[in-house]
């Protein structure tokens, strides 16, 4: 086969804007033929390029210039329209040149001229396949003949091209409107997500509202009835001790009776168990409410804004949340570098809180937390990464509803990443979960440097 650097020519520049053919062959016949056709010129030179001509046509006598010229012609993003090669070569055939051309560039199209009476139209098809881009000349060949074939192949040649330049057109634009879809879909989502969070926010706030009073004298009446209740006992534990002086025995049985039968050892020890529980209950159903408080009005918490490092924000969250993440996970820190930021730094530890807590409560026996953090353009983000349970697909939307939990009573609410996205949303930022089931989940904050400069 040819070998591209058999005979070095120069490499071509096909520039003219005007369709360019390469002709092959071996005494150049061909090419003075082509030439003078078109372009009224006597000689064959392939420097040659006049202006009043259809047509660049250049001429080589090897399939190696051959194969050089397309490359070169290439990789200049000048492109051959045609190659017209006689059958019989220097080194091999115009079938394995025409091959090996296409492989270069498979838009050309090809037409082999050959004197054999008959060509073997297998071998043909064997070598290059069946392709409209190739046509058989036999020789003898007219000039009307040659002039019909050589204007409809560079035809062909410049609507393919046409068609496929239309074609990348339609699929730019349909990317685009793509891109456009997911961009409108993604911005319902958002509007659908804090129209969701107005409105359960506002229910919250009047439930909050409601509970709270109650919460508060349950809580101090329970306390009050844990005093009285160790009252009772005391005085029960006296009148015990002083049982042993009663000497009517019909009132020692009836005592006796009476302590069996409300069971006073158990009562004794079940009263103030009893007392415990609720008042535990009752501090859980607080912090609900707390949460749901937060949730609803975050701005009237004492918190202000200011300029602040998140990093010395994380740092004091994670001591926070320190007995909650030891036994599970290894901490592990990749902080970047990140400039100071317009924030409201409590709640923005609250958010960190909800993140690591959730991160230590996905891992099973123990794991690894990654606190990544850094800054590009006017922006920083904070990554909190497990490897814990995972969230499948179809649950990861939910994630940030209000009151979505998996968690068992007791240890969840659902409201802990609501309230983060109500917080990064008031921070014009955006948070964004992925997750892979099995393999861990890495939420992600993206906080703008300065709110107020934001135009959304
Ligand atoms: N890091 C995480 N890994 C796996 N699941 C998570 C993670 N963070 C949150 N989730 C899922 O999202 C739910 C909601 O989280 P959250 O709003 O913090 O409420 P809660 O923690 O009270 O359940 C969790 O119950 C859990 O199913
Ligand atoms: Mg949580």
């Amino acid at each position: 086969m040819f070998s591209d650097d058999d005979e070095k020519s120069d490499i071509l520049v096909i520039e003219s804007g005007k369709p360019a053919i390469l002709v092959v062959d071996g005494d150049t016949g061909l090419a003075t033929r082509l030439n003078e056709l078109f372009n009224k010129a006597a000689v064959v030179d392939s420097s040659v390029i006049r202006d009043n001509s259809p047509y660049v046509i250049i001429g080589v006598t090897t399939a190696a210039a051959a194969v050089q010229a397309v490359a070169g012609s290439l990789a200049h993003h000048g492109q051959f329209n045609l190659i017209f090669s006689e059958y019989q070569l220097d080194q091999g055939n115009g079938l394995e040149l025409i091959q090996r051309l296409w492989q270069l560039d498979p838009n050309l199209n090809a037409i082999l001229c050959t004197g054999y009476p008959r060509l073997d139209w297998q071998q043909i098809v064997e070598t290059l396949g069946e392709s409209d881009q190739l046509l058989i000349l036999q020789k003898p060949f007219s000039e009307v003949e040659l002039r019909q074939i050589v204007h409809a192949m560079i035809r062909q040649w410049q609507l393919v091209k046409q068609t496929q330049s239309v074609m990348q057109f339609f699929e730019l634009q349909n990317k685009e409107l793509d891109a456009a879809n997911r961009k409108l879909q993604d911005i319902q989502a958002q509007l659908l997500q804090s129209e969701k969070m107005s409105s359960i926010g506002q229910l919250a706030a009047g439930v909050a509202h409601e509970i709270n009073n109650p919460i508060g004298f349950i809580k101090s009446n329970l306390n009050s009835l844990k005093g009285y209740t160790e009252d009772f006992l005391a005085l029960i534990a006296a009148y015990e001790q002083a049982e042993a002086n009663i000497v009517c025995s019909e009132t020692l049985y009836a005592l006796h009776r009476l302590k069996e039968k409300i069971e006073l050892d158990y009562l004794r020890k079940d009263a103030l168990e009893l007392l415990c529980e609720s008042s535990e209950g009752i501090e859980r159903v607080k912090k609900i409410v707390q949460d749901l408080k937060d949730f609803s009005y975050p701005e009237k918490n004492a918190d202000r804004w200011q300029w602040a490092d998140l990093h010395v924000g994380l740092e004091s969250t994670l001591n926070i949340v320190y007995n909650e993440v030891k036994y599970k996970a290894e901490v592990v820190k990749e902080y970047g570098e990140l400039p100071p930021i317009n924030c409201l730094q409590s709640q923005l530890n609250q958010v960190f809180v909800n993140l690591l807590v959730n991160a230590a409560q996905a891992i099973a026996d123990h794991g690894v937390i990654t606190i990544r953090t850094g800054a590009e353009n006017d922006k920083v983000w904070i990554e909190i990464q497990d490897s814990g349970c995972g969230i499948a697909e179809d649950k990861l939307s939910k994630v940030f509803d209000p009151f979505y939990t998996t968690k068992p009573v007791g240890k969840g609410t659902g409201l802990g990443l609501a309230i983060s996205y109500g917080i990064v949303k008031k921070h014009k930022g955006e948070i964004t979960v992925s997750s892979k089931i099995g393999q861990g989940t890495t939420f992600r904050v993206l906080l703008p440097v300065d709110p107020e400069e934001q135009s959304s």
